[in-house]
């Protein structure tokens, strides 16, 4: 499988005028002003190809990793996982398969082509829990409990986390890192402009709406956002914001019920902030919106904290020039994401696919990881103090917090029904949809209409 290069550095574009954004989500954005060539240079430092394996001789044991880290910010991150893996193991040559687009938009169904025709990759990242669940219902997987044990997992990962990891208590997949999804980052410079304080602290959605409206009276694109799975990672927080933890939480499970007002009402306030968003919003991936908000285009966006190598690749000093907090009214809680790697029964180098899931679980590969992905280890026993201190802060959070699954990282809900809840989600955006089919069509993906 021959992998792709992706680099989210894109031409100049123009953005259509439109009619204000306070009312809904139809409404248009005023033109943007061209990338920087500094910026562009950042950026173009920062990709590098996907796929490019070292000649090596044939018949040298190696094995096929299938990763969506494929460009930018996070070619980089699985390169510090690959370099580890080289040290720890330099008899293996590594081949990669990444397949790019954020969140794994692209790779998912790519992975799901190649299982089907009997040809997996050796070994294959994941999320943990629904999605994992979901694979270990549908394919063959290895069983890793001997792996996890040799790495003493049981011991020095949080159990949430391990418990991701499992199916039915036999392990499947070995985490490598933990990101949170629940994050608002924001530009200073767009908040000062528009006579706003330089914060992201909004303990409610009322006050961050506010200053939406503060941006978006002068000029510039209050929220950035992107296509489909963006929109999804977008309501998830939103979602969080006005049921709660718990009210959250039950979506999934299913006590809560999804035709219920307070969804509708949830609904209604992400209709809202999709009208502060630019309308070429289904062009754009993640590191787009990051681009957008690093060169004070947008002020805001929502977004995991893999944003915060991606802003730092740019040159934005985080804590000054952009700034972070949990999204607004989700303080309190975690949205848990969690990477973690499998192999499949069927896979052609098993042996070297172990050797890759021991590195993936070593405290090596997890600093080497989290110190260019802006996530924290997966193991509680290596140290952060080197890391970023967005990522001291999360690191706190992660023990102190209420953890909550994410609905658009795989955490909450399986690969079919996240992606009956994408396509309603894009319908709805699109204009094609109004607040309570979106609501129906919610409820029908979770099987409660
Ligand atoms: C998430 C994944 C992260 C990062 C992000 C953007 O689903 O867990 O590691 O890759 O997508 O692509």
């Amino acid at each position: 499988m021959p992998a792709r290069t992706r680099c989210a550095v894109r031409a100049p574009r123009r953005r259509a005028r439109g009619q204000h954004g306070r009312t809904g989500h139809r409404a248009g954005r005023r033109a943007a002003p061209v990338v920087s060539l500094a910026l562009v240079g950042a950026l173009l430092a920062a990709c590098s190809p996907g796929g490019d394996t070292t000649p090596t001789a044939a018949g040298q044991p190696h094995v096929e990793v299938f990763t969506w880290w494929a460009s930018g910010s996070e070619k980089l991150a699985l390169d510090a996982l690959s370099s580890t893996f080289a040290e720890q193991h330099p008899g293996i040559r590594f081949d990669d398969a990444g397949v790019a687009g954020g969140a794994g938009s692209a790779a998912k169904d790519v992975l799901d082509s190649r299982m089907a025709a009997g040809d997996p990759p050796d070994t294959f990242q994941v999320h943990g829990g629904a999605e994992l669940a979901d694979h270990v219902a549908a394919h063959d997987l290895r069983p890793l409990d001997d792996v996890a044990a040799d790495l003493g997992l049981a011991a020095v990962v949080p159990q949430t986390v391990l418990a991701a990891t499992q199916v039915d208590g036999v392990t499947y997949a070995i985490p490598s890192n933990v990101h949170r999804a629940n994050v608002v980052w924001a530009n200073t410079s767009v908040l000062q402009a528009a006579g706003l304080a330089p914060t992201t602290a909004f303990a409610s959605l009322d006050e961050w709406f506010v200053a939406l409206e503060a941006v978006e009276e002068t000029g510039a694109t209050p929220l950035a956002l992107g296509a489909d799975w963006t929109q999804v990672h977008l309501l998830e927080a939103v979602l969080l914001a006005q049921l709660g933890a718990e009210g959250y939480r039950g979506l999934w499970d299913g006590s809560t019920d999804p035709m219920s007002a307070e969804v509708t009402a949830a609904l209604g306030t992400f209709s809202r902030l999709v009208g502060y968003s630019d309308e070429d919003r289904a062009s754009l991936d993640w590191e787009d919106m990051t681009f957008r908000v690093a060169e004070g285009e947008a002020a805001f966006m929502i977004m995991g904290d893999w944003a915060l190598p991606a802003f730092r690749a740019a040159d934005i000093p985080i804590g000054n020039d952009v700034l972070w907090a949990p999204a607004p009214g989700t303080s309190g809680s975690f949205g848990l994401v969690v990477d973690a790697f499998a192999i499949p029964g069927p896979a052609t180098n098993v042996e070297e696919a172990v050797s890759w899931v021991s590195t993936i679980g070593s405290a090596e590969a997890q600093t080497a990881l989290s110190s260019v992905k802006g996530s924290i280890p997966a193991r509680t026993d290596v140290s952060v103090q080197a890391l970023h201190p967005y990522q001291l802060h999360s690191t706190a959070a992660l023990e102190r917090d209420e953890l909550v699954p994410s609905l658009a990282h795989g955490t909450a809900v399986d690969g079919a029904t996240l992606q009956e809840i994408t396509q309603a989600v894009g319908s709805f955006t699109e204009g094609r949809t109004s607040v309570a089919q979106l609501q129906r069509a919610l409820a029908s993906a979770l099987g409660e209409d």
